[in-house]
């Protein structure tokens, strides 16, 4: 549970991200990307370019901040966000890292404005929501690879057939390279 302090501090800083919101998301993506390379190949650089990347988190960060104390409004969104982060094999380590991009920059944006309380709240406030997007990750994770031909992780693949369809388009048939079943849909 995230303290009632926490939640009044996380709700005043709503409109200042309603504004600033995009600079905000685009100097923790250049933070990010170049202090830690690591995750640097998750994120689709043309989305980066077009500034929906940005515009997304701009927009789920401000729409946690503007919701706190009445989290079950979030709920489907939340869902769709863990569905992209478990397609793209986000995992629970990755967490510190955006969390410690996400408070360095609101520092850095804010300047003074970010004051210590303010800097404690987000951190409460991004551990809280980081927990809840981990948990049903791993879920994900779990149910995917618990299905009949289900894996966990990366799986190698072979490809079996290349087939031209038009002039610009090939169709590409994969088969699994240890020759094991594959889950029905
Ligand atoms: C509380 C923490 C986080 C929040 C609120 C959050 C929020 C979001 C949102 C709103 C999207 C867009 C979803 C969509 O396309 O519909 C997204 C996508 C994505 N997130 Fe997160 N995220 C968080 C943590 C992380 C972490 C830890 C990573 C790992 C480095 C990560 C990597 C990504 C990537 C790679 C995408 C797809 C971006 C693209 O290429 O367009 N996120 N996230």
């Amino acid at each position: 549970m995230i303290s009632q302090t926490t939640i009044e501090i996380v709700k005043s800083t709503a409109p200042i991200l309603q504004e600033h919101g995009e600079v905000l998301t685009q100097h923790f993506y250049k933070r990010m990307l170049s202090r830690n390379p690591e995750v640097a190949s998750f994120f689709n650089t043309s989305n980066q370019e077009q500034g929906t990347q940005q515009r997304a988190l701009a927009g789920a960060v401000t729409a946690f901040a503007l919701h706190i104390d009445n989290l079950e409004v979030l709920a489907g969104a939340v869902e769709l966000i863990a569905q992209k982060h478990a397609a793209l094999q986000i995992k629970a380590e990755h967490y510190p890292i955006v969390g410690e991009n996400l408070l360095a920059s609101i520092q850095e944006v804010l300047g003074d404005a970010a004051t210590d309380s303010i800097i404690n709240a987000w951190a409460e406030a991004y551990g809280f929501l980081s927990s809840i997007l981990i948990e049903r990750e791993s879920t994900i994770y779990k149910e995917k690879a618990d299905q009949p031909g289900g894996w966990d992780g990366f799986r190698d693949f072979e490809v079996v057939k290349k087939q031209a369809e038009s002039s610009n388009i090939t169709s590409f048939y994969l088969k699994p390279a240890d020759k094991g079943a594959l889950p029905q849909s």
